[in-house]
Order: C-alpha cells, then structure tokens, then sequence
C-alpha cells in the first residue's frame, strides 16, 4: 500500500513515520511536509534511507503541488497531520491556522477525490470539543459532545472535521476522523509544555506555568496514538470519529513537578506568569468506543512515558539543542518577553 502523510516532520506524523515505516516494510510511506518552523528535517533523518520512505518537501494549500504527488504516487490511504498546532501561536497570529488547516485540509480532501484514495483520515484533537470544568471529574469528551471551540487553533481544527464529514456525506468519501488527548514523547518541539520543562530546566532557566497551573491534560505517550491510528486506517468504519485517549489527567503542576524530579532539579525553577487568554480549563477523553471496537488501549503508562521521554531528550541534546540556538529563541521573546 501506499500511504500518505502529511506533517511528517512535525512530532506525531514523525513518530508515525519510524512507526510505520518500522512496522509495514511492504508499504511505501510517502511524507509531505512544508518545513515549517515546527517541521524538522532531524526528525526523520534515521528513515531517511529507508527504501519504504520518501519524502516531499510542499504546501498542502498548494493544489497543483499535492495533485502531481497523488499523480505520481498513486496513494491508497491518506493520512492528514500536517497543520499548525500551537494554540498560544494561534492567539497571536490566527490566519496561518485558518490558511493550513482549513484550506490544507480542503485541499487534501479535493486530491484524494480525484484520485479515488480508498481512506482519508484526518488527524484531530479533543479541542474541538472546548474544556470541561475542574469540578466535574465525572465528565468525559465523547465522539457525539457538541464542538465549542476556544481558541482559534481548535476553532480551525474544528472545521476541518466539519469539511471532512461534509465530503463523506457529499461525495460518499472514505473518511476517518480521531481526536486524541495531549501526546508526549520523543521529538516533541520545546514550544510545548513537556519538552519546555525539559530544556528550560537543563539550561536552569524558569519553568513558566500559565495562571495557577490547576488546569487539566489527559497525557497519552505518542506511540499509543501512532498505534491507534494505523488501526483506525486497517480497521476503522468510513464516516466514523474515534477518540482517542487514556484516562491519564493530570494538572499541569503536577506534570512540571513530575518531570522536574525525574530531571533532579528544583522546584524553585517553577514560575507562575500571566494565564492564557481563553485558556481551556480541562480536557478528559472517554475512550471506549476505539476500545469496543477496535480493541485499542494504551500500552505506555505515564510513569513510564515520562521515563522515557526524559531519556530520550538526555540522549539527543543535540535534537532540541539545535531548534533553541535557532529562530526559536526570537519567538520565545515575543512570547514570554512581557509576562
Ligand atoms: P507539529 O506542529 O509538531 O507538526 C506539524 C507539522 O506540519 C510540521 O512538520 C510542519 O512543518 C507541517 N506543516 C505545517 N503547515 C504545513 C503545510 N501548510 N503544508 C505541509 N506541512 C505543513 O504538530 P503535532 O503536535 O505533531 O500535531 C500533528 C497533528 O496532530 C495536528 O493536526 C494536531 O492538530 C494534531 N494533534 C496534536 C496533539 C498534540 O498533543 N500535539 C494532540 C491531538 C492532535
Ligand atoms: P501545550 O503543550 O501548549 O498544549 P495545549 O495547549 O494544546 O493543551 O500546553 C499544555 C498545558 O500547559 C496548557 O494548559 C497550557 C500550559 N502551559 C504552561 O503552563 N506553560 C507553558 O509554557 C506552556 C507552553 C503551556
């Protein structure tokens, strides 16, 4: 078979990429991937050779681009990760997120019509679904919970879902949709919460964490949801949504704590600093229609992810090293400089 992925040389796509290409020697993974400043080319250097891998670099918002990939390829699945996925980026700058998302995803659906791909799959998130309160740890996200987006950055996602059922129905398109809780792991950019505990308290620099630091993320370790995707992909029903999560909530304090002691550093690094703006207070996935149906269930426990993720980080400085001496450090300024 011959798969498509789009953002692969982000974090998730990565990871799928060594997943799959490690996993299916007889399925010839095709990436596409802009480079963005998130998109990093080290991320899929140990594949690179492999004869199941190769790699495009494009836009997916570039039609005649992603129409002679298809062309030359000739694609059985399609597997959508490529978008911009910073939510604290979206507040200050939206209209990439509409561009990327919105039209990408358009874009990709419009190629895999015309060339009859035999399953679209679309790589969402359970921020569609907005927040849940603190008070109420009996609620839990399921597949049919209305979308009530916060922030532009799952205001985006959520339209691309909306598009992406709109051409099942429409155009009877093979599609899939999973929305998965926070992933965590190996080559996660030191934008987001887990890496930018680990590199700023290597350098001993202050841990900013956003408000109280009481709201709530429900961690899965990324291999889990590369596993569950490629059963999605094999196994899933055509027009249905899978969420995908495991039952793993936890405060963002209690995540900082947990990753400073497995570092050996002080909490004394912890800095409060102003909240985000619309900051979503809790995210919990139920996850049981992917396990009824699929047999999905995590594999990686958050005790043990975390292990892992650090050793990875302490073993492949260079990685993380190399994306800080870079344009990172402006983008930091900008985003910390006034807090
Ligand atoms: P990421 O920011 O690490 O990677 C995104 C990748 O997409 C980068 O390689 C970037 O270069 C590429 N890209 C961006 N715009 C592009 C364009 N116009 N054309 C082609 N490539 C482009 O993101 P991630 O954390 O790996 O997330 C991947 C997907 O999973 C996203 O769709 C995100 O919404 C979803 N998701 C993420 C999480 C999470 O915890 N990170 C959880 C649930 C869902
Ligand atoms: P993040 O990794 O950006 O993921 P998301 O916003 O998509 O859940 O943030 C995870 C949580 O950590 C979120 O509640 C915001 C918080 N946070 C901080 O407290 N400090 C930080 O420096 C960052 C990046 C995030």
């Amino acid at each position: 078979m011959n798969i498509v992925v789009t953002g692969g040389a982000g974090f998730i796509g990565g990871n799928f990429c060594h997943y799959m290409t490690g996993k299916y020697p007889e399925d010839n993974i095709i990436c596409i991937d802009k480079l963005t400043y998130a998109g990093n080319m080290e991320t899929l250097a140990p594949i690179m050779d492999k004869p199941n891998f190769k790699f495009y670099k494009a836009d997916i918002t570039d039609r005649d681009t992603i129409y002679k990939i298809f062309e030359d390829e000739n694609p059985d699945i399609v597997v959508n990760f490529a978008a911009e996925s910073h939510v604290d980026r979206s507040i200050t700058d939206p209209e990439i997120f509409l561009r990327t998302n919105i039209i990408g995803t358009s874009v990709m659906l419009d190629a895999s019509r015309k060339y009859g791909i035999k399953r679209y799959h679309q790589v969402s998130t359970d921020e569609v679904y907005g927040d849940l309160p603190l008070d109420r740890p009996d609620l839990f996200f399921t597949e049919t919970t209305p979308l009530h987006t916060s922030s532009p950055y799952s205001a985006s996602k959520a339209s691309a879902d909306l598009l992406v059922q709109a051409y099942a129905r429409t155009y009877n398109m093979p599609c899939t949709i999973s929305r998965c809780s926070n992933n965590y792991g190996p080559y996660h950019f030191p934008e987001k919460l887990i890496p930018l505990i680990i590199a700023n308290a290597e350098n001993d620099k202050e841990i900013p964490v956003y408000g109280t630091g009481e709201n709530v993320r429900d961690w899965l370790y990324v291999e889990d949801h590369c596993i569950a995707i490629d059963l999605i992909i094999r196994k899933g029903t055509p027009g249905e949504i899978y969420n995908i999560g495991g039952h793993n909530e936890k405060t963002n304090l209690e995540v900082v704590k947990t990753v400073i002691a497995e570092l050996g550093k002080s909490e004394d690094l912890i800095t409060f600093v102003t909240d985000r703006a619309g900051h979503d207070r809790r995210y919990a996935i139920d996850p049981t229609k992917i396990h009824n149906e699929l047999g999905w269930l995590p594999t990686t426990t958050f005790d043990e992810g975390i292990k892992k993720t650090v050793k990875w980080y302490m073993d492949n400085r260079e990685w993380w090293e190399n994306i800080i001496s870079g344009d990172y450090q402006n983008y930091y300024e900008k985003m910390y400089g006034n807090r």
